[in-house]
């Protein structure tokens, strides 16, 4: 098939070249031209594991192309997919300007007699899909076209997770199609054919419940961090380990074993924001979403949770400490540091008056762009611990679970640790003469 995917930031450009993995013939549109410069030229501009070994054998094989002109990549495609922004706007709702746009630009360049199936990638809200077809219908209007039978809307939100996206996109858990449009649906199931061959359901549904389903999916996860975070607060209190304690309930069928563990708080470019969006569309339908608001605040509140501790160690004074900090993606295997707590860190330490040098194996540009010279930066995590008071842990990258505790010691001036992520176990790290603190564990 012929698709052009529209945005090429991480699931534009994760899910364009797995299309064309599958053989399909893919135009990526972006309005970036530096970015687009980058990518034809075989330059990947973000990290994810195992996407530039396709991405480079797709590009040679001109499976996959890219370009900033849209009327030439929609020109003759049979799907337009829409991976654009939909970040919060000044309420917390997603502002729907970038999908709204791209809308407008198309209904002045279909034709009424060829069909296209859109499809909604983005995370949107609720009614999203009609504003789109209307969008498109309008703008066809203004210059006397009619385009009422030349496309459907189709959401098709994307459960991608960075840092394991290509194997996300491969091989989801669920394909969601969401439309009325019988010649859509075939579209669409054709196309995810290849994606589902080992029995993962494609579930159709109505667009409004699809559109639903991503914000509903990501409020859950969001809910269980921030349910385990306040467990791990109690355990904090009355003296129980809440590693224990996740183990003894997610034993349990019912619960699960994943996204239960404790730290300083989620982050990313989809959790925050999509909490706020899903509370904000309750409001406006009259609905007071009572747990989600709680969920956010619980998040925002645990970002700074080592803070005290730090405080309370260097007896509420850390102006001239120095601070080694290993992390600063919002989660490892990704450069993404939107709101990664990482960076709350960063804020409250240096307002204190603390300096800090930090290390990430692959988020550092991007902090750089963000934070200038307001902390310095390591060429490994080791180099991080030079004249540092303490190691503070933000993310856990695999490659710290398993240092060479011979190397910190020597380099450390206190034998301090604070674990946002609890990537040691206290047993360890106690034996071996340390001062650590984590999350829920004495
Ligand atoms: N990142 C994730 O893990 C993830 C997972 C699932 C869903 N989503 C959702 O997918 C959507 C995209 O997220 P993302 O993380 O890929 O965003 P992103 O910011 O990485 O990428 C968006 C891209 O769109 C481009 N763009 C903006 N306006 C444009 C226009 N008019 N024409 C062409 N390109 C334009 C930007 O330059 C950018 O490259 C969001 O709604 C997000 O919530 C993200």
């Amino acid at each position: 098939m012929k698709i052009t995917v529209v945005g090429t930031g991480y699931v534009g450009l994760v899910s364009g070249t797995c299309f064309a993995e599958t053989g399909n013939s893919v135009t990526c549109v972006d309005i970036d031209k530096n970015k687009i410069e980058k990518l034809s030229s075989g330059a990947i501009t973000i990290y994810e594991p195992g996407l530039e070994k396709i991405f480079l054998r797709n590009l040679k094989e001109r499976r996959l192309n890219f370009t900033t002109n849209l009327a030439e990549a929609v020109k003759d495609a049979q799907i337009i997919f829409l991976a654009l922004p939909t970040p919060p706007g000044e309420d917390g709702s997603a502002d729907l300007k970038y999908v709204l746009g791209v809308a407008k630009d198309l209904g002045k360049i279909l034709q009424p007699t060829e069909y296209k199936v859109i499809v909604d990638k983005s995370t949107v809200p609720v009614g999203t899909a009609e504003k789109v077809k209307n969008a498109v219908l309008q703008s066809g209007k203004e210059i006397n076209v009619d385009l009422s039978k030349a496309f459907s809307v189709v959401s098709n939100p994307e459960f991608l997770r960075e840092g394991v996206a290509v194997d996300d996109f491969m091989k989801p858990d669920r394909v969601v199609i969401g439309t009325d449009s019988e010649k859509a649906k075939k579209i669409m199931g054709d196309l995810y054919a290849p994606f589902v061959r080992q029995g993962n359901p494609v579930i159709y549904m109505d667009e409004k419940s699809a559109e639903l389903t991503k914000y509903a999916a990501n409020s859950f996860l969001a809910t269980k961090i921030s349910f385990m975070n306040e467990i791990a607060q109690l355990c904090e209190k009355l003296g129980a380990d809440v590693d224990l304690v996740r183990k003894g309930v997610g034993s349990d069928e019912r619960i699960g074993k994943r996204f239960l563990f404790p730290g300083i708080g989620y982050g990313g470019s989809c959790f925050p924001k999509d909490v706020q969006a899903l509370v904000k569309s309750a409001e406006e339908a009259n609905y007071d979403f009572k747990i989600l608001k709680a969920v956010e605040d619980v998040n925002e509140k645990q970002k700074l949770h080592l803070m005290p501790k730090i405080e309370k160690y260097f007896k509420n004074n850390l102006q001239g400490k120095h601070f080694a900090l290993w992390g600063l993606a919002f989660k490892p295997n990704t450069d993404d540091i939107r709101e990664a707590p990482a960076l709350y860190m960063i804020d409250a330490l240096t307002a204190a008056g603390a300096t800090i040098t930090a290390y990430d194996p692959e988020a550092m540009p991007n902090v750089k762009k963000i934070v200038g010279d307001k902390i310095s930066f390591a060429n490994n995590e080791y180099e991080a611990l030079n004249n540092a008071d303490a190691l503070i842990i933000a993310t856990e990258w695999s490659e710290f679970r398993t240092p060479d505790f011979e190397i910190i010691n020597n380099k450390l001036k206190n034998k301090v640790i604070f674990d946002g992520r609890n990537v040691f176990e206290v047993k360890q790290i106690k034996d071996l003469g340390y001062h650590y603190e984590s999350i829920g564990r004495a």
